[in-house]
C-alpha cells in the first residue's frame, strides 16, 4: 500500500508515502491563493482510491475589507475601507480584528434586543402588578374609614388632589393666583366665609365679573359642577379652606348636592 500525493494540476507526485507517515507541504513554495492537495491510494493490488482536499494559502499579508462585501449589489459611489496586516504564524495577538474598524456584530444587535425586550416585559408586568395593587389597598382603606366613620383623611388627599388636577393651573399650587388674571384663594372671603354657599356655587356654577377684594377679573372662573362629583367638589373646599394658612369650617358633599340643582 502506498499513497500518492500530488499538488494541483501536476502530472507526478511531489511525494509518495507509506501510510500511516506524515510528510511536509512546504506552503512557501507555493504561491498564495487556492491549491488542491490530490492523495491517491494505490493499494498492492494496483486498486486505487481518491482523495481531493482543496485549500488556501496565505503567506502574504492578510487582507481586510469594509463597505464592500462578496458578490454585493452596489450603485453609486461606494466607500470601502482597506486594512492590511502582516501577522505570522505564532503571533499571539490577533491584528485583524485589534486594528480593523469593524460595525457592531449582527450577534450583539441580537443580544442586545433580546436583553432589552425581557427588561421591558419586565418593567411591564411589574406596573401591571403595582397597578393591581392600589385597587386593593383603596378598597381597605375606605372599609376602615366607613369602618371608623373618620372623614377627616377621606378628602385631604382627594382634594388635594383635585386641586392640582382642576384649579392649580390658575389658582397656582401655592393658592396666590396671578395678580389681576386669577384671584388669590389665600385669605379669599368665599373662602373663608363659615357659610360655604359662595365657595361651593363659584366652584359648581362658574364666577365671572365679580369683584374680588377689590380686584376686577377679565377671564371667568369655568363652572366644574359637570366635571366633578359631590365627593370631589366637597374635598377641594376643604383643601382650600385648610390650606396656605387658612382656616375655615369644613363642608360635606351633602352640602354640594344642596347648591347643585
Ligand atoms: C381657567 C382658570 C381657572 C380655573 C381652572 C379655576 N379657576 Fe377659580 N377662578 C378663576 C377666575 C378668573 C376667578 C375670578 C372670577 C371673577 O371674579 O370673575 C376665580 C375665582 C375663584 C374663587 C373665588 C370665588 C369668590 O367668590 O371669590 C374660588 C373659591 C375659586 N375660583 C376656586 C376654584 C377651584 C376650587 C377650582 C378648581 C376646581 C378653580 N377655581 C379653577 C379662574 C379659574
Amino acid at each position: 500500500m502506498r499513497i500518492e500525493v500530488y499538488l494541483d494540476d501536476a502530472v507526478a507526485p511531489f511525494q509518495t508515502i507509506t501510510p500511516p507517515e506524515t510528510f511536509h507541504l512546504d506552503t512557501n513554495a507555493l504561491s498564495d491563493g487556492h491549491h488542491e492537495l490530490r492523495l491517491v491510494a494505490v493499494d498492492s493490488d494496483g486498486v486505487t482510491s481518491e482523495r481531493r482536499m482543496p485549500f488556501t494559502v496565505q503567506n502574504g499579508p492578510s487582507i481586510a475589507v469594509h463597505g464592500l462585501v462578496d458578490n454585493d449589489t452596489v450603485a453609486g459611489e461606494v466607500a470601502v475601507l482597506a486594512n492590511a496586516y502582516g501577522s505570522k504564524i505564532g503571533d499571539a495577538f490577533e491584528p485583524r480584528r485589534i486594528e480593523t474598524p469593524a460595525p457592531i456584530p449582527t450577534w450583539a444587535w441580537v443580544l442586545f434586543l433580546g436583553i432589552f425586550a425581557w427588561g421591558a416585559g419586565y418593567v411591564a408586568l411589574e406596573l401591571e402588578q403595582r397597578d393591581a395593587l392600589p385597587l386593593v389597598a383603596e378598597d381597605a382603606s375606605t372599609d376602615a374609614v366607613a369602618a371608623s366613620d373618620t372623614a377627616t383623611a377621606d378628602w385631604a388627599e382627594l382634594g388635594a388632589q383635585v386641586y392640582g388636577n382642576t384649579c392649580s393651573s390658575c389658582h397656582q399650587p401655592s393658592g396666590a393666583g396671578l395678580a389681576g388674571v386669577f384671584p388669590p384663594l389665600t385669605g379669599n372671603a368665599a373662602v373663608l366665609d363659615a357659610d360655604p354657599t359662595d365657595h361651593i356655587n363659584a366652584i359648581v356654577h362658574g364666577l365671572s365679573g365679580k369683584l374680588i377684594d377689590g380686584v376686577a377679573y377679565p377671564g371667568p372662573m369655568p363652572p366644574f359642577g359637570a366635571l366633578l362629583s359631590d365627593e370631589e367638589i366637597a374635598a377641594v373646599v376643604n383643601h382650600e379652606r385648610t390650606q396656605w394658612g387658612n382656616d375655615a369650617p369644613l363642608v360635606t358633599a351633602a352640602d354640594v348636592v344642596g347648591l347643585r340643582n
